[in-house]
């Protein structure tokens, strides 16, 4: 299966400089994007023993990226722009969306059901794209900009504590 590159940030592009956590969760994003990668091309090469290694290495790297969000970033997202109910909610909720595409990704891997397995991971892919892409133009630069360099480094050092 021939995908398009991974998603790129469009900001990227514009040259428009990114800092802080925009930057250290964008890195972030890219190290999940390059672990799908290996995941998926496993099954396409119906090489399940990598798949399943490479799933499980993928799915704890996505696990742990969650947990920064969730646990670190958004409630303080929240707290500094006093948005409760906006971007922070949807993206829970997307980050929901995601954890059942795991655990049927998981099923499939069981299975060892290659159509199954691939038609989940171009679904997972497409959601991954659209979320990255708004965390990384929206919720993250929004969070450069308005928290203060206490609360970033903070922030920033609870999230590396987490790991990759
Ligand atoms: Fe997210
Ligand atoms: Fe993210």
């Amino acid at each position: 299966m021939v995908h398009l590159p991974l998603s790129k940030n469009l900001f990227e592009h514009t040259g428009e400089a990114m800092t802080g956590i925009n930057q250290y969760m964008t890195s972030d994003h890219r190290h999940c994007d390059e672990l799908f990668a290996a995941t998926e091309s496993a099954a396409d090469n119906e090489d399940w023993e990598t798949a399943a290694t490479q799933t499980e290495i993928f799915l704890t790297a996505m696990e742990n990226h969650f947990t920064k969000e969730e646990e670190v970033l958004f409630p303080v997202f929240e707290e500094t722009t006093g948005m409760q109910q906006g971007p922070t909610q949807v993206m829970r909720h997307e980050h929901q969306q995601m954890r059942d595409l795991f655990s049927q990704l998981r099923y499939a891997l069981e299975a060892t059901d290659q159509d199954e397995f691939l038609s989940i991971t171009e679904t997972l892919l497409i959601l991954m794209q659209q979320h990255n892409m708004k965390e990384e133009g929206i919720l993250y630069s929004m969070s450069d900009e308005q928290f203060g360099d206490d609360t970033a480094s903070t922030v920033l050092e609870k999230m590396q504590k987490i790991g990759d």
